[in-house]
This record gives C-alpha cells, structure tokens and sequence, in this order.
C-alpha cells in the first residue's frame, strides 16, 4: 500500500523529469511554419515545456515578429511564457547586399525584413535581452536544454560568442536552415535562414554543441503542404485554425486565391522532431559550413575545412521522413479545440 502510494506521488516527478526543456528562437510570421511549431509545442506539455520564445530578425523585423507570436501565444491561452526580442539585425548582411545581389545575379525568390521598413511597436508588452536569456537558460540548466533554432542564428551566435563556454553545456541544437544537397529558397543557392545571417549560421555550424540535428531544404522539400493538407486544418473552426486560414489562405502561400500554390512544413518538422524523432527515416553525419564570401553563393551550405575548425562537432542530417505519419502530427496539434 505504501508502495503504491509513494508510486503515486513519484509518478508528477518523474513525468516532469521525461520533459524536454526548449529554448524557441524564431523569426516568426502571422502564422505560417512559426506558428505551426509554436501550437505544436505548446499543445504537447507531458513532452514539451518552453521557458521562454527569442526573437531572431528573418521573415520579420522582431519588433513585428514579437507581436504575432505573442498573438498566438494569447489565442492558446499561454501569454504567461516570456517572448523577448535580442539581435535587432543580422550581424553583417544587410537589406542594402540583398538588393544589390538582386541587381547583380538576379531576382531573389524571398528576401524576408530586408523587403520592408522596421516598424515601431504599437504593443511593446514583450521583454528585451533574448541573447542574455539564453546565456542564463543555458547556465542554469547544463546540458540539459534543447535549442530549436527556426529562424536566422544571430541571437545564438551572440550567445555563443559572449560566452564560449556555453557551447558545451546545450544540450543539443535542432533546427530549420541549410541546403546540402538542392537548390535554394531565399537565392538560388541559399535557403533563406542560412542566407538571412550566413555568419551566424557559419559560427553555430563551427560551435562545439555536443549535437546538432539539420532539418535542411532537402528533407523539407519532401514535406509540402498542398491545398489537401490546407484544407484538412481549414475545415476546422477555431481561433488558431482561422488564424492559419488567414494566413496562409490569403497571404503566403495563398491556396485561397491560388489552389495549385505548394507551401512547406519547414519549421514544423523541426518540432515534430521533438515530439516523435521516429517520423525521420534515415540521417546522415556529416561535417557542415556555411559560405560567407559575399558573392552568388552567399550563405550556401558546403563541407566543413576541418583543419579550419578542428573543434567543431558534426550535424545529423535529416534525409528522409514517413509524411504521414509527421502529418498526422501537425494536423491533431493544430486542430484541437483547446
Ligand atoms: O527556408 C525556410 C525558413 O525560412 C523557415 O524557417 C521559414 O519560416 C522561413 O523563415
Ligand atoms: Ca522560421
């Protein structure tokens, strides 16, 4: 009887134990595969707690970007968890580099915040100091939190260079960016978080983090979200689904107006990775930098000169995925009425 009583009481401990502690550093959107990744997560609390949301520039200027996550953040009734804004622009690249590169080499297929003005806040309710955040998650808890890194890398590479130390003590990174092996989605050799901050990408892809998990363009590409898929979320009416409705109905990829337009899971496969690792089907260890030469291949994804970085750990390569199965994933999280 004691025995069981004690079982009984252990039992919140140990379940609280199992969880993953995960760091959410996103260069948001209305909604888009930002959003997605955040109900994911938010939706799974046996698996899944996030102390805090970090802000990147990418898809957003994060003054914007602050403000729809913590949009989305009110609709699933969690507006308690911190989102905090940190590096204000990537550490070189610049809104004037993307518009010459467009004159030099051609149209480029998305350039993000570079396209639009920073614009002051109507809502400043979100917190300042994402980079310090991270530093002092990391330092409070060794080796045992998880980044997913969805957006541009500027907020973890300033991490990683004001306190080098903390390299080590991440448990793990997993994130969206990269191309290894296809062609890419911001120019046409770069995917877009890579190309966004290429040397912060270079600096965390150069880091010691004992493990580094690659959701890159390739495996992304096998992961489209068609008008089907669209309209199995659509069909369901709650505040999340008409925001997704919203979203990407009418914005990007516009299946409202344009019902042939292909989107991608991207980011929600980073976070399903969290929840159920076995969707992947097979991975690949490989050693892995980024080009920061100023010039056609800017931000591309290339092996890593090892006598350049001797330190540097090696990335899992994400190669292929059961979709289905991922699918379903994205589908239940999104659409419950909670
Ligand atoms: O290339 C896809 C990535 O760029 C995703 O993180 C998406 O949200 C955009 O930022
Ligand atoms: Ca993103």
């Amino acid at each position: 009887m004691l025995r069981l009583a004690a079982g009984i009481l252990l039992t919140p401990v140990l379940w609280a134990a199992g969880r993953d502690t995960v760091l959410f550093d996103t260069d948001s959107g209305l909604f888009g595969d930002d959003g997605a990744a955040l109900v994911m997560l938010v939706r799974s609390p046996s698996q899944v707690t996030i102390p805090g949301i970090t802000i990147v520039p990418g898809n957003v200027w994060p003054t914007q970007g602050a403000e729809y996550m913590m949009h989305i953040l009110d609709l699933l009734k969690h507006s308690q968890i911190p989102v905090y804004t940190g590096a204000q622009a990537p550490l070189l690249h610049t809104a004037a580099m993307a518009h010459e590169s467009e004159r030099r080499w051609g149209k480029l297929e998305f350039m993000g915040a570079f396209a639009e003005e920073a614009k002051p806040s109507e809502r400043r309710s979100h917190r300042e100091g994402a980079v310090q955040f991270l530093i002092s998650e990391i330092e409070r808890h060794p080796g045992e939190l998880t980044i997913l890194a969805i957006g541009p890398m500027t907020n973890i590479a300033l991490a990683l260079r004001l306190k080098p130390e903390i390299e080590t003590r991440i448990k793990r990174i997993v994130f969206m960016g990269g191309n290894v092996g296809v062609p890419g989605n911001a120019s046409a050799s770069a995917e877009f978080n890579f190309w966004f901050d290429p040397e912060a990408a270079r600096i965390v892809m150069r880091s010691r983090i004992p493990k580094k998990v690659m959701f890159a363009l390739d495996i992304c590409n096998t992961a489209p979200i068609r008008k089907a898929e669209f309209d199995q979320v659509a069909a369901v009416h709650t505040p999340i689904t008409d925001l997704f409705r919203e979203d990407l109905g009418n914005r990007y990829p516009g299946f409202l107006h344009n019902p042939a337009a292909t989107g991608y899971m991207w980011d929600s496969l980073a976070a399903a990775y969290l929840l159920d690792p076995g969707f992947v089907t097979k991975s690949e260890i490989r050693y892995l930098d980024v080009l920061t030469a100023w010039g056609r291949f800017y931000g591309s994804t290339v092996p890593l000169d090892r006598r350049t970085a001797p330190d540097a750990t090696p990335v899992e390569v994400m190669r292929t995925l059961d979709f289905k199965r991922v699918f379903a994933i994205y589908k239940d999280k999104l659409t419950r009425q909670d």
